[in-house]
């Protein structure tokens, strides 16, 4: 394995902005990986671990080690006659994992086709579409921790999953580099999760009835297909804000001025769909220079013209916080990781 200087980053991440790495390291094995995290602490340079680039908006030039992990392998262990645990390596694809299980008849995944990402990243935000997220399926992963330069298992506990979150992103920030998650799936008694509106209407569209776990994953393909830009052909990271989290009187006073506004109560907090203010806001389909908000969803931020920098994206995506304060009172949350 070589370290490498001066390397753009415009082919990692799915913004397809261009940044540049002071260093930067693939690495395939624990093995390469460890070297890689012994070259920056001899040399006393941050690291920078980049699974897809799926999630993260660079706004600068990174000066330190980026290391792109290439970790691939799966492996399975029968677990009783309902349940298998798949265990897969950081750099598999996700969504080529995905399919891998539905190709084996492995349950759980479904909801969760085409996301983008690795494996290794999924954790830290607890990917979730669809009424599943990864924590329903979770076992555990392992971790590399880059204080002691052991390898640790952590398991759904201590992970601490909550929406879009983990220990990942809190407590254990930087501390860790996870090499390995395995899952339990179901090999029979599927349980599928089609009460998430849009699923249903697209089966029913589909005229199927009694929906395979294959069939619930076409499902969610051709949903996400027709309203999410595929990175490959128009740069973005999904959606760009989480939802927010209102307090339940704050969002009746809002219905009470904006009767249409749309929201979930969970006990006494309301989560309001931040698509719904971001359109209601005005910014659907905006576009400013070389930077849009998706004309068909509006939470998710696109690099419209191929050529936006991260600066512009990251601006453009406070004019959108800025007005959805001054209009709703509420303050959106960036889910895109910021360099
Ligand atoms: N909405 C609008 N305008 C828009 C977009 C959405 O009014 O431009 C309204 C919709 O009408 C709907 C509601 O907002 O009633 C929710 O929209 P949708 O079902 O599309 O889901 P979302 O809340 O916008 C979340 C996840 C997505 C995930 C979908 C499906 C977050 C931040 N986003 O989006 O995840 O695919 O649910 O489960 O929780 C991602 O994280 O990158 C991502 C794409």
């Amino acid at each position: 394995m070589k370290i490498q200087e001066n390397i753009s980053l415009k082919n990692y991440n799915t913004f397809g902005v261009e940044a540049k790495a002071h260093y930067f390291a693939e690495v395939h094995d624990l093995h390469e990986l460890k070297y890689a995290t012994e070259f920056a602490k001899i040399n006393h340079i941050k690291i920078l671990f980049l699974g897809g680039g799926s999630n993260l908006l660079f706004t600068q030039d990174f000066d330190g080690l980026v290391i792109k992990l290439n970790l691939k392998g799966i492996s399975e262990e029968i677990l009783d006659e309902n349940h298998v645990l798949v265990s897969a390596k950081a750099g598999e694809n996700w969504h080529e994992f995905v399919l891998y299980t539905l190709s084996k008849n492995y349950g759980g995944l479904e909801n969760l086709s085409l996301i983008p990402g690795n494996v290794g990243t999924c954790p830290i935000q607890n990917i979730g579409a669809y009424g599943t997220e990864i924590k329903d399926h979770f076992v555990s992963c392992k971790a590399l921790n880059l204080e002691t330069s052991e390898i640790e298992e952590l398991s759904l506990e201590d992970c601490k999953f909550g929406y879009r979150d983990s220990i990942f992103k809190t407590s254990a920030k930087g501390k860790y580099v996870i090499v390995e998650v395995t899952f339990k799936l179901t090999t029979q008694n599927h349980l599928i999760k089609t009460e998430y509106g849009a699923i249903s209407t697209e089966l029913k569209s589909l005229g199927i009835e009694n929906p395979t776990i294959q069939e619930v994953s076409k499902a969610v393909i051709n949903i996400r297909q027709s309203k999410l830009p595929n990175p490959a052909e128009i740069g973005n990271a999904g959606s760009f804000f989480k939802n927010p989290s209102i307090p339940l009187a704050q969002f009746e006073n809002l219905k009470e001025k904006f009767p249409e506004i749309q929201g979930y109560a969970n006990g006494d907090w309301v989560k309001v769909p931040a698509g719904w203010l971001i359109e209601n806001a005005g910014w659907k389909g905006k576009q400013i220079g070389n930077v849009a908000s998706h004309k068909l969803q509006a939470l998710v931020i696109i690099n419209a013209t191929g050529n936006a920098s991260g600066k512009e994206i990251y601006d453009f995506s406070t004019q959108i916080i800025d007005s959805v304060k001054e209009k709703y009172g509420i303050e959106l949350e960036r889910e895109v990781n910021i360099l």
